[in-house]
């Protein structure tokens, strides 16, 4: 994921000033990520970079230990977070399927963001709304009864486009063939 407009200034800063307030110690590591994924909502490599050559040990073993924790965010939020319900309820009438057509419309898998950084993309447990399976939350909105055919209509509705490459046109297409 490559950086935006003056996100690398943002970072160099945050970094340093988490730096600054903790003694340059490893067992100081995870509470350096987690202060600096506060500041920044997400741990991109460069953070991790400086980080380790302050701390003066290998930045793969930075990375390594944020994907083995999944409190660490390595991919930046996007403007809207779609959250999509693998809790038992929404899991049984389709939220695989939902989460699965949401991955092939936006070209990403969970846990990724857009490089637009329009969507983030991932899967939560159950969110309370079970009557409404499957569902999916949108930043705070919720949106239910998710079939394939809406998983179109709410990114739609978010300002994706969608290209008439698939669907009825891509049928179509075929049939021609
Ligand atoms: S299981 Fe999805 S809202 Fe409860």
């Amino acid at each position: 994921m490559s950086l935006i407009e003056g996100e690398e200034e943002l970072i160099r800063t945050s970094v340093s000033e988490v730096l600054h307030d903790q003694e340059m110690a490893r067992e100081n590591l995870i509470p350096i990520l987690l202060q600096v994924q506060e500041k920044l909502n997400y741990l991109p490599p460069l953070a991790m970079e400086l980080i380790a050559a302050a701390l003066a040990i290998p930045a793969v073993d930075i990375f390594g230990l944020t994907t083995f924790y999944n409190q660490f965010r390595l991919h930046p939020p996007g403007k809207y977070q779609l959250q999509v319900c693998m809790g038992t309820a929404c899991y049984m009438v389709g939220g695989k399927i939902a989460l699965d057509c949401f991955e092939r419309r936006l070209g990403i898998g969970e846990g990724e963001t857009t490089p637009d950084r329009e969507f983030s993309l991932e899967r939560v447990a159950c969110v309370g709304c079970c009557t409404m399976a499957p569902v999916v939350v949108v930043n705070e909105q919720v949106e239910g009864r998710v079939t394939p055919t809406r998983v179109d209509g709410i990114l739609i509705g978010y300002g994706k486009e969608i290209k008439a490459s698939t669907g009825i046109a891509e049928k179509k297409g075929e049939e021609g063939s």
